[in-house]
């Protein structure tokens, strides 16, 4: 009985400990230390976050400005998902050299593939600004004063800020504006490729598998930074030298079982936590599904068309990637909030926020909140949904309308101002050129007519695809010939422009500020609701919304049930990868070499104590797009895994964190060392890494916790 009560204890603890969350790393004291280490974590605050000395921090890099990285040796080696260097692996890649098909591994730095625009950016202090952000900031002002105020304010702190001439500084909102950051970074430039494995291990179950557990996908790729003489950030040189980092993470050859503590580390992109009811039902009920709708629709065809020609399946494969990700993602959301309910329970907390607000007399401040969201939402819908439908099929799918959009712009750029003619002329050949690049007016013809006819079904003309100058690339840049008064005559001659151009007329002259119009109340609304939720319900557990600024997270490994009877296992192994295997098809294809080491049972290193070579593994770690490639992070500060994924079910965690079925995805870290080693033979970069053993050595160890460094 006196067991079973313990036990008891234990399980709520459990659960209230695991209730996600995206934290500030330099505030860690208190609260979430203590959390962590109740979840099994040795570290400390000041082992993931110290200004004063080398911390975990430092070997965690925010790539490219939409993925994580880290260093994993003290050459500047860097890791990453294969998702996130997939636009460089590529940019490298031809028929010839096919290394999206075959992997690429550099034997040695001379290799190593330049990139260009690719930068690592790290973080190297945080500071919270907020009282001089919100200087002089008053109640009667209205919105858009209090913006410019605050922006007033932010750019002086920037200006004075200490640092190194290397160095950046910026500042961001948290809390939805209700609190101020500062930062200072420093940004490499010179990130080399160094290795990436064939697709058919790094996007392993590609769209089928993509979001959902089993999985099986080695979703990896390796860079390294250069730094100059000095160590310090610098434009590609070849005469640039392997970064030395302040810190870079030893790896586990260990592993994780159930119930293992893990943190993962990175840059969450967007998350919107603190929505009221009626906006999650507008975004699942309504916004949603119209997107779901055309991006399926250009998926039909962008999907046949790379499987007939391998010249159309190197030239799409990103784009594909990109539309097809958030396509199926979307639809995870609108299972989970739907099953877990998410709609009621948010209507059940306002009702609480409601009688709270109430008992402490604070109707008059807040009372209007809610009822105004209501009615706010119902009128924002409409032209929300309009918006972004127009942005799917202008910007996103179809890419002969995104060049009569680009093209618009410039000519209204040259209508206001004849004088930037030349610059707008090398904008537009930019423009044009890059969207060449990965073109092809076959496959965008089957795009436009399934997306049109979605966005306007009784105005789908795809004859202009016959006529007009922009599906190629010559033909098209000699549209942009001459004085400003013939460009003009010109695009408005062709017949994809002339189709276009009152489409996006209408969308600069009404659709656009209609929405901004109808969305900024709502944004300063929000602002108001999340002090109100601070104030009236100071004992809830608030977390800032992602903003792409360096978070933790942290866990525990754990499996999920996600329908009745049905349990995931939070592990899975290379067995897994056999199972699925599909001979020739281009989403489980699986190297001979792959199968040859798994019959041989030639793991090296690299297998689990059951013999087995472990894939991926779950968590309860809270993550979002843009922790893409962060490392996951054992008790003890050492690398097991690097995170690339959420379970479906579980997707809806951007606005409604639910511990019972939100799992994030990782790689162990011992699946990527055996590809390295054993199917790359890239021994040279194993012998750069620090491997530990910190399971092994435990014994040997006291347990217990680690005191803070005392300085
Ligand atoms: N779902 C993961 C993410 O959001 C992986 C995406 C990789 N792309 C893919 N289509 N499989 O980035
Ligand atoms: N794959 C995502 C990314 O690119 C991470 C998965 C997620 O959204 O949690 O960041």
């Amino acid at each position: 009985m006196r067991f079973l009560k313990i036990l008891f204890l234990f399980v709520v603890f459990q659960v209230s400990a695991q209730q996600g969350g995206m934290w500030i790393p330099s505030l860690l004291e208190g609260m979430n230390e203590d959390e962590m280490q109740s979840l099994g974590s040795k570290l400390t605050a000041q082992d993931i976050y110290d200004v004063n000395n080398s911390s975990l921090k430092d070997a965690i890099g925010h790539f490219n400005g939409g993925c994580t990285s880290e260093v994993i040796s003290d050459q500047g080696l860097v890791l990453t998902n294969h998702h996130c260097g997939f636009g460089q692996i590529q940019s490298h890649s031809s028929l010839e050299n096919d290394y999206l098909k075959d992997g690429f591994w550099a034997m040695n730095l001379e290799d190593e593939l330049p990139n260009e625009g690719l930068y690592i950016e790290f973080i190297v202090s945080i500071h919270d600004v907020s009282e001089v952000a919100l200087k002089s900031i008053t109640e009667t002002m209205t919105e858009t004063e209090k913006q410019s105020l605050i922006s007033k304010n932010t750019n002086a702190v920037l200006k004075t800020w200490p640092k190194e001439s290397w160095q950046d500084v910026k500042t961001k909102a948290f809390y939805e504006g209700n609190q101020y950051f500062l930062f200072v970074t420093e940004r490499f430039e010179d990130i080399r490729l160094v290795g990436a494995p064939p697709t058919s291990i790094g996007k392993f179950g590609s769209d089928t598998d993509n979001w959902v557990f089993p999985r099986h996908t080695g979703d990896f790729s390796m860079f390294r930074i250069y730094a100059d003489a000095n160590n310090r950030p610098a434009k590609y040189s070849k005469d640039n030298k392997p970064y030395k980092p302040k810190h870079y993470l030893p790896i586990s050859l260990d592993g994780v079982e159930e119930g293992d503590f893990t943190m993962v580390f990175g840059f969450p992109g967007t998350t919107s936590e603190y929505l009221p009811a009626v906006a999650i039902e507008h975004i699942t009920k309504e916004f949603n599904p119209t997107n779901i709708a055309i991006r399926e629709a250009a998926l039909k065809v962008i999907d046949q068309k790379m499987k007939e020609s391998d010249d159309v399946r190197i030239k799409y494969a990103s784009k594909q990637a990109r539309i097809a990700n958030s396509w199926k993602r979307w639809i995870g959301v609108n299972l989970g909030i739907e099953k877990s309910n998410a709609v009621e329970q948010r209507r059940t907390f306002e009702a609480t926020f409601t009688k709270a607000l109430k008992e402490k007399g604070l109707e008059e401040k807040y009372g209007h909140i809610l009822s105004e969201f209501d009615k706010l939402y119902k009128d924002f819908a409409p032209i929300n949904i309009k918006h972004r439908n127009f942005i799917e099929v202008f910007l996103t799918t179809n890419e002969l309308m995104q060049m009569t959009f680009r093209a618009y712009q410039v000519e209204q750029a040259i209508i206001d101002n004849p004088e930037i003619l030349e610059r707008g002329k090398e904008v537009l050949t930019g423009q044009l050129q890059s969207i060449h690049k990965n073109f092809d007016s076959d496959l965008d013809k089957g795009v436009f007519e399934n997306v049109m006819n979605i966005y306007q079904p009784n105005n789908v003309n795809s004859l202009i695809y016959g006529e007009t100058a922009f599906t190629n690339l010559d033909s098209a840049l000699q549209l942009l010939e001459g004085d400003a008064e013939t460009v003009i005559k010109n695009l408005n001659n062709d017949a994809a422009y002339a189709y276009a151009k009152p489409i996006i007329a209408e969308f600069f002259n009404t659709l656009n500020p209609e929405y901004q119009e109808k969305n900024a109340p709502i944004t300063a609304l929000q602002t108001q609701y999340m002090t109100a939720l601070m104030e009236v319900l100071p004992n809830e557990r608030y977390f800032p919304d992602a903003n792409s600024t360096l978070r933790v997270t942290y866990g525990q490994v754990r499996g999920y049930s996600p329908r009745d009877a049905v349990y995931y296992e939070p592990v899975s192994y290379l067995d897994g990868v056999i199972e699925k295997y599909i001979p020739g098809d281009y989403e489980f294809d699986v190297p001979q070499k792959l199968i040859d080491l798994y019959e041989a049972k030639d793991y090296g290193q690299y297998a689990d104590s059951n013999g087995k070579v472990p894939v991926c593994f779950l968590g309860t770690n809270h993550t979002t797009g843009g922790n893409s490639g962060s490392p996951a992070i054992d008790a003890e500060g050492n690398l097991v895994g690097l995170n690339f994924d959420r379970v479906w079910e579980g997707t809806m965690s951007d606005m409604n964190y639910d511990p019972e079925i939100c799992r994030n995805i990782m790689v162990d870290l011992r699946y990527v060392l055996f590809i390295v080693d054993k199917y790359a033979g890239a021994q040279h970069l194993i012998d750069e890494m620090t491997l530990v053993h910190p399971k092994k050595n435990d014994s040997k160890k006291k347990k217990g916790r680690r005191k803070s460094k005392k300085k």
